[in-house]
């Protein structure tokens, strides 16, 4: 993303949070709240589950002017109902006899009516039928179905996010419990049903995160490996064989964040201070053009000069591919390698270019080389030696010295970007190197 923007990861210490929240808000304790959930207890119409700190709360609400039931998590104490995770979002109940309960087999189940005829939602996980769960609603926003013998946690709604990624919740894979957690966007204001937008991780080649509409990307986040931008946000990044994830956290917790994929496609990230007394953006994206994913197309920058010039700009060695709409400042089509037809990058005396603090291209399709070796040198060696290998960068991997990442196909997707920026070696033929050594050494004897 932009360099106004920081990291798709976000946010956590809830527990810290609440300190400051319980002292204001304790009037809005209800009479009908529970802090916990056991077997054959039940949650219905008016009543809610809250968790220890008064910070979030567990039932039923109704969505912007909808008058359809859902099963929800909600800031407690924020006067405008924040939904921060809805149980049955696809299918709503009508009227006021939604039933909530922990059944005898140990799972969180949510029935039309108390006749127990329609299951709308169940946690549906295998518990020991020996054995009884309570669910807990924790500071955090987490709802938790605990085992009561083990204390172990066999179900939670961090593993089931909605529109919503709250500090602590990891987004990401766990290959172990073979799970994906992302985000996707309500349908509208009214409706929390499964929306057309997502933000989740590509794990092929290089891990990203991207904003989905459908399956289409809309905008990408700089690839692993990922850094942390925002000064008072930390996050945590994992990307090991078992899991790749990130998880964000909230040092000091003087307000609350969120991050949120909303129904028009925009990815943003909020956050509520008492003195501000309402939700504040603190970045959202796509906002910029070099925000949209592939802006100029293949083997081109895109770059935010101003909003009078464009900011697309061919890589060295290539040129427009529609000249004419490139000159109309279309850079969508982007650009092709120059003289395809009379030269070679290939055996042919080629090399390579650097270009400087960009954001690297989409890592869908770029490999990693081992990393034991890895200096600048083996880098360069390792993408020449194949000519499928457009280009090449250097990357420090946290705790793990440097790496070689190689593409292999279209370098799409690049931006200029001071924060994140690292450089990119581009494959270039001959002729170009030939002509960059000229130019260098004129400008030189100027
Ligand atoms: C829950 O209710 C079922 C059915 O009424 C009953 O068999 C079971 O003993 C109850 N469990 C507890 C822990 O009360
Ligand atoms: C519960 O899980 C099983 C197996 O994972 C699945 O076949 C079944 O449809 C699920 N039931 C509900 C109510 O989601
Ligand atoms: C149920 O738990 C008790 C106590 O842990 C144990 O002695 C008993 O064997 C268990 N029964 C079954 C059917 O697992
Ligand atoms: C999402 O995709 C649909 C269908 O291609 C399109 O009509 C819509 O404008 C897109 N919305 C955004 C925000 O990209
Ligand atoms: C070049 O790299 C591609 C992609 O990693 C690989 O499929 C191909 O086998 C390699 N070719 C050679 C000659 O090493």
């Amino acid at each position: 993303m932009s360099k106004s923007q920081g990291p798709v990861c976000l946010i956590m210490e809830a527990e810290k949070l609440f300190l400051l929240f319980s002292l204001i808000m304790l009037q809005f304790l209800s009479c009908t709240s529970q802090e916990s959930l056991k077997t054959n207890q039940t949650i219905k119409e008016g009543d809610l589950l809250i968790s220890k700190g008064n910070i979030f709360a567990l039932g039923f609400f109704s969505p912007g002017s909808s008058t359809n039931r859902y099963l929800g998590i909600w800031y407690h104490k924020i006067p405008e109902q924040t939904v921060v995770w809805v149980a049955n979002r696809n299918d709503p109940i009508i009227g006021s006899s939604g039933f909530l309960f922990i059944n005898q087999f140990g799972n969180l189940v949510l029935y039309r009516k108390d006749d127990q005829k329609l299951l709308v939602w169940s946690t549906n996980v295998s518990v020991e039928e020996n054995d009884t769960c309570e669910a807990q609603l924790l500071d955090s926003g987490n709802l938790i179905l605990v085992r009561k013998r083990s204390r172990k946690i066999v179900w939670q709604s961090f593993d089931y996010p909605t529109n919503i990624q709250l500090p602590g919740m990891k987004l990401g894979l766990d290959r172990k419990l073979g799970t994906d957690r992302f985000l996707t966007s309500w349908r509208s204001a009214d409706d929390p049903g499964i929306g057309d937008f997502s933000i989740r991780i590509n794990p092929n080649g290089s891990p990203q995160f991207f904003l989905y509409n459908g399956t289409k990307p809309i905008t990408r986040a700089p690839p692993w490996p990922w850094r942390s931008q925002m000064g008072t946000f930390k996050s945590v990044f994992v990307n090991d064989p078992d899991e790749i994830y990130c998880q964000s956290t909230v040092p000091d917790g003087y307000y609350l964040v969120r991050l949120i994929v909303d129904h028009s496609g925009l990815l943003k990230m909020l956050t509520w201070r008492e003195s501000d007394g309402r939700w504040k953006e603190y970045w959202k994206s796509p906002q910029l053009q070099c925000d949209y994913y592939g802006y100029c197309g293949a083997y081109s920058t895109c770059e935010l000069a101003n909003y009078n010039a464009f900011g697309c700009a061919c890589l060295p060695g290539f040129e427009p591919k529609n000249p004419m709409e490139w000159s109309l400042r279309d850079g969508s089509g982007g650009c092709v390698r120059k003289r395809l037809q009379t030269s070679s990058v290939c055996d042919h005396g080629e090399g390579f270019v650097k270009v400087e603090n960009v954001i690297l291209p989409d890592t869908s399709a770029a490999a990693w080389v081992d990393m034991s070796k890895s200096r600048a040198e083996y880098c360069e060696l390792e993408c020449k030696r194949n000519c499928s290998c457009s280009a090449y960068a250097v990357i420090v991997i946290p705790g793990k010295g440097d790496g070689c990442l190689n593409w292999h196909k279209e370098l799409v997707d690049i931006k200029y970007d001071r924060i994140e920026s690292h450089d990119l070696y581009v494959r270039v033929d001959a002729y170009e190197l030939g002509t960059l050594f000229l130019l260098r050494n004129n400008f030189k004897g100027l």
